[in-house]
């Protein structure tokens, strides 16, 4: 049994690799646009709370458990520290975010420490974040609210994506949002259509975090948001923040959009699926869904 085990071991390897490499080719492909795009709008007041998030008395025991903690599923601490100081600054009113868990529990905490107001998040699968949002729905002064909304295929303007569904309403009903967290499921699988579905609730000079976004996918699609939206700009971006990265944008109220038509997710499907298959067998890689 085992020569055949290290051959399966082998072969895995090597698709993972070669899908890896492709990857890597398609976020190369974009870097020049990003990076001409992030040296003409980068704002420094942002960029400086990147380079320190501090620690905040409201959100610390949230913080310290996910530090305790061993899944990688919840933001970074990071990243953590990071969402407080961006409502403790920028006090937005509304909130959106997209992958609810100890993130939902960090912006409702820091919500809750300006004096209250709105938070919404949808996700996928609520059962993952059932306890967080106990603690959320207490809060005072917080109107918290959380939808479970399926991820499925659907053809839109931009290409076929993977897309909440049945949520475009209440996201509507509870905007306009200023403060928007996309951190559902990897890439085009949970991530890249969540901003179409927000634009149209979004309030000029929101800001739009984009956790992992030192990631080949999630730089590709930054790209497409970019090149499609021209009233987006990209005001801080920190590719090593713990712990794949972050970039952060800025809405500007221009709702105008380029045509982005892609069709090759119907190629990445199949793809995507079997890089799961393949990291299957190694336990020691990351989840493809974090
Ligand atoms: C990156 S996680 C989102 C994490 C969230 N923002 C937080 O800070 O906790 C993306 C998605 O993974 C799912 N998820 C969370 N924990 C999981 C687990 N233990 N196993 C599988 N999926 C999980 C959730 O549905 C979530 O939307």
């Amino acid at each position: 049994m085992a020569p055949r085990a290290a051959s399966d071991h082998a072969w895995a390897s090597a698709i993972d690799e070669r899908i890896e490499r492709w990857r890597r080719r398609q976020a190369l492909r974009v870097a020049p646009d990003l990076d001409r795009r992030r040296r003409s709008d980068e704002d420094p007041l942002i960029l400086e709370l990147l380079s320190s998030p501090g620690p905040s008395p409201e959100t610390d025991d949230v913080i310290e458990a996910i530090a305790t903690s061993r899944g990688t599923w919840s933001v970074s601490v990071e990243l953590g520290r990071l969402l407080a100081d961006l409502v403790r600054r920028f006090r937005p009113t509304s909130v959106l975010e997209f992958g609810s868990g100890q993130s939902s529990l960090i912006l409702a905490r820091a919500l809750a420490a300006n004096g209250g107001r709105r938070i919404t998040s949808i996700d996928h699968e609520a059962r993952f974040s059932r306890t967080a949002w106990e603690a959320i729905e207490k809060l005072p002064g917080v109107d918290a609210r959380r939808v479970e909304a399926p991820l499925r295929w659907s053809l839109e303007r931009w290409g076929v994506q993977r897309v909440y569904a049945g949520c475009a309403e209440v996201i509507a009903a509870r905007g306009p949002h200023d403060f928007l967290l996309i951190d559902g499921p990897q890439w085009w699988y949970g991530r890249e259509a969540t901003l179409h579905l927000a634009v149209p609730s979004l309030a000029p000079g929101a800001l739009i975090v984009l956790d992992d976004a030192g990631r080949h996918g999630e730089r590709a699609i930054l790209a497409r948001w970019l090149a499609t939206y021209p009233g987006l700009r990209w005001v801080a971006d920190a590719p090593g923040f713990p712990r794949m990265g972050v970039a952060v944008l800025r809405w500007q109220g221009d709702r105008s959009a380029h045509w982005q038509a892609r069709w090759t997710s119907l190629v990445e499907a199949p793809i995507l699926r079997l890089q799961r298959f393949c990291r299957g067998r190694h336990a020691h890689r990351p989840s493809l869904t974090t």
